[in-house]
C-alpha cells in the first residue's frame, strides 16, 4: 500500500516537474558540444535571467544576446530558455547558411509560435506553413507595396510625416520612438486601407474588465495587441490553457470580442474608401474572400509599421551620437535632397543618390537591429546544422542581433561605422583577413534571407530613407545627453528605452 502510494506521488511529482526535468536533460544533452551555448544561470521558473539582469544593468534588454556572439564567435547556435521550453538560436552565419538549405522541406514556419498577438490574425501568410497557396498570397502585397510599386507611395508618406511633426514644439524633449510611430502608423493605414478612412473615428472597445470605451483605430490596434499578451501572460491563463483557448477566462472573452469587431470595423473602414490605390481595393479586385484579404493585411500592418518606426529611431539617434557621420550624411542630404521638389520621380532619383545616407541605414540595421529574432520556425524532422542534432519538432530562431555582433565577421562591432557597407573600405571585410575576405552574406540579416524573408523590405527601405532625408533637411536636434553617453543602449522592439530629442530650430 506504502509503496503504492509513494509510487502515485513520485509519478505525479513527475508529471508536475515533466517540463523542468526535459529542460535540464536538454542542458545536460547540449553541454557536449562546443559549439552550442547556454546561459549557466539557468533558472527554471524565471527561463533565462540574463534578460532581467542586463535591465538591471540599464543595459538594452537583449544584450546578453550581442555580448555573447562578440565573446564567442564560434558559437554556432544557441539555446535560451522561455520559461521552460527551450528554444534553439541560430547563432553564426555558417549555421545561418545550413539553415536556410532546409527551409521549407525540413524546416518551416512555425504555425503556433505566437500565441500573444498572432491571434488576432490565425491563418494569415506570416503564420501558416509554406505553400503554394501562401506563395499566391504573399506575392499579391507584394505587387502593391514592391520596389516598382512603392515609389508611388512618396507624397503619401510625405504628408503622414509633415502632419504629425508639425505638432513638434522647439526645445522640448519628447519621446521620438513614439512620434515616428504614429508616423508609421498614418503611414501604413493609409496604403492598406486607403489615404481617405477617417483615421481621427472612435470604436467600441471592451476592457479586461468587460467595460465598454470608445478609441481610435490607433489605440484600438496597440490596446488589443497589449490585452492579448496580458492575458496570455495572466498565470491562470497559463495553467489552464485549455480554458483560456477555448476563450472561457474573461480577459481572453474581451480579446476574442474584440477581434471579431475589429473584423468588422476593418471591413466597414476599407469599403468606403474610395482609393484604388489601397492594398486592400488591389487584393479584393483579384481574391473575393474578404476575410483573408483583412487577415494578410492586418499582418501587413502589425509586421509593418512597429519595426519601421523603432528603426527610424535608431538611426535619428545613430546619426547624432556619431559626428563625423553625422556631418557626412549631413553634407551629402544638403547637396542632393531638395525638399521642395515635388516630381515623385525626381525624389525618387534624389534618395538613391544619397549613398552614405543609405550605407548609414544599412549600419543602423546592423547595430540596432529593429528585431532581435526572425520569426518562429519548427523543425518537420530531427535535423543536423553545424554538427548539432535538433529534434523534430523543435521551435527555432534566427538569432539577428547575434549574426551582427559576431566579432569573426565584423570588425569592432560595438562602434557605428557606414563605411563596412562601402566595398573600397577595409570595414566591407572580415577582421582577421587583413582587408581580403568579405564577410559571409549570412553575417547582414536583418529583413532574413531567402523563402521566408520580410517582403516589406523595400517599402520599409524608401520610408526610412525618405523619413530621415526630410527630417534632417528640416531639422536641427539633440538627443538626451545621458542616452547618448550609454553604449549599452538600443530601441529595438521590446527594448524598455525609447529614443528622447529636442528639436534646437528649423532648416
Ligand atoms: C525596418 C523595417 C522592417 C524590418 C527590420 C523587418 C524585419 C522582418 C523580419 C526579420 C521578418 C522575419 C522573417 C523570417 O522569419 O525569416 C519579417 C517578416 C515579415 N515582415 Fe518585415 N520588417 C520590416 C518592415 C516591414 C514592412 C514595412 C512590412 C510590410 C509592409 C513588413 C512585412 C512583413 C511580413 C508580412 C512578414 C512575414 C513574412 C513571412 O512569414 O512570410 N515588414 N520582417
Ligand atoms: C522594376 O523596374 C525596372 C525598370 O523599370 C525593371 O528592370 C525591374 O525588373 C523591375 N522589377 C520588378 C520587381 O518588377
Ligand atoms: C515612448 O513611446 C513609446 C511608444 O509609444 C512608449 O511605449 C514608451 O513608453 C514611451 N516612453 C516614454 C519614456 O515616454
Ligand atoms: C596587410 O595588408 C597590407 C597591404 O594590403 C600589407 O602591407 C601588410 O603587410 C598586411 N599585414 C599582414 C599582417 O599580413
Ligand atoms: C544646430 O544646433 C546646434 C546646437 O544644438 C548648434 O550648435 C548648430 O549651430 C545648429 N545648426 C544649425 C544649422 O542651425
Amino acid at each position: 500500500m506504502e509503496v503504492l502510494l509513494s509510487l502515485t506521488l513520485i509519478f505525479g511529482v513527475c508529471i508536475v516537474f515533466k517540463n523542468w526535468i526535459a529542460a535540464f536533460i536538454i542542458r545536460w544533452k547540449y553541454s557536449k558540444y562546443s559549439n552550442v551555448y547556454m546561459s549557466p544561470s539557468f533558472s527554471p521558473i524565471q527561463g533565462e535571467r540574463a534578460v532581467i539582469k542586463a535591465q538591471g544593468k540599464q543595459k538594452y534588454r537583449f544584450w546578453h544576446l550581442m555580448e555573447v556572439a562578440m565573446k564567442k564567435p564560434d558559437c554556432d547556435i544557441r539555446i535560451v530558455f522561455s520559461g521552460t521550453k527551450p528554444l534553439f538560436l541560430i547563432y553564426s552565419a555558417q549555421a545561418c547558411k545550413e539553415f536556410f538549405k532546409l527551409v521549407p522541406t525540413r524546416i518551416d514556419r512555425h504555425s503556433n509560435h505566437l500565441k500573444h498577438f498572432g491571434r488576432m490574425n490565425k491563418g494569415a501568410i506570416d503564420q501558416i506553413k509554406s505553400s503554394p497557396m501562401w506563395k499566391s498570397r504573399r506575392d499579391k502585397i507584394m505587387k502593391v507595396i514592391g520596389i516598382n510599386f512603392s515609389t508611388k507611395f512618396i507624397p503619401l508618406i510625405l504628408d503622414s510625416f509633415h502632419e504629425i511633426s508639425a505638432t513638434w514644439r522647439e526645445n522640448q524633449w519628447f519621446n521620438i520612438t513614439n512620434q515616428m510611430k504614429k508616423v508609421m502608423f498614418s503611414v501604413t493605414t493609409k496604403i492598406l486601407f486607403g489615404k481617405d478612412i477617417p483615421v481621427e473615428n472612435a470604436y467600441t472597445y471592451i476592457t479586461s474588465c468587460g467595460d465598454t470605451i470608445h478609441i481610435t483605430l490607433e489605440e484600438y490596434f496597440s490596446k488589443l495587441i497589449e490585452d492579448l499578451e496580458k492575458s496570455s501572460a495572466l498565470i491562470k491563463n497559463r495553467l489552464c490553457p485549455y480554458l483560456s483557448k477555448a476563450g472561457l477566462t474573461t480577459s481572453n472573452k474581451a480579446c476574442e470580442q474584440n477581434i471579431e469587431n475589429l473584423w468588422e470595423i476593418l471591413l466597414k473602414i476599407c469599403q468606403s474608401s474610395e482609393d484604388q490605390d489601397s492594398v486592400f481595393k488591389h487584393r479584393t479586385n483579384v481574391c473575393y474572400d474578404k476575410k483573408i484579404v483583412l487577415m494578410d493585411i492586418i499582418t501587413v500592418y502589425i509586421a509593418g509599421y512597429d519595426p519601421t518606426s523603432h528603426a527610424l529611431a535608431s538611426i535619428l539617434f545613430n546619426i547624432k551620437a556619431n559626428e563625423r557621420v553625422f556631418t557626412k550624411v549631413m553634407k551629402e542630404v544638403k547637396s542632393n535632397y531638395d525638399r521642395n521638389e515635388k516630381s515623385i520621380d525626381a525624389k525618387r532619383k534624389m534618395l538613391d543618390s544619397c549613398e552614405y545616407l543609405d550605407m548609414t541605414i544599412k549600419e543602423s540595421l546592423r547595430h540596432s537591429n529593429p528585431a532581435f529574432f526572425s520569426l518562429g520556425y519548427k523543425s518537420l524532422d530531427e535535423i543536423s546544422i553545424c554538427g548539432v542534432t535538433i529534434p523534430k519538432g523543435a521551435t527555432i530562431f534566427q538569432c539577428l542581433h547575434a549574426l551582427h555582433y559576431n566579432s569573426n565577421e565584423w570588425i569592432n562591432p560595438m562602434e557605428f561605422i557606414p563605411e563596412r557597407f562601402d566595398p573600397d573600405s577595409h570595414y566591407f571585410t572580415t577582421p582577421s583577413s587583413n582587408g581580403t575576405k568579405q564577410r559571409s552574406r549570412y553575417s547582414y540579416n536583418p529583413f532574413s534571407t531567402n523563402l521566408r524573408r520580410c517582403p516589406g523590405k523595400n517599402l520599409a527601405m524608401l520610408e526610412l530613407k525618405l523619413i530621415v532625408a526630410e527630417f534632417l533637411s528640416k531639422f536641427n536636434y539633440t538627443i538626451s545627453p545621458e542616452q547618448i553617453s550609454n553604449k549599452y543602449l538600443r530601441f529595438s522592439l521590446r527594448s524598455q528605452f525609447s529614443c528622447i530629442i529636442s528639436i534646437t530650430g528649423t532648416i
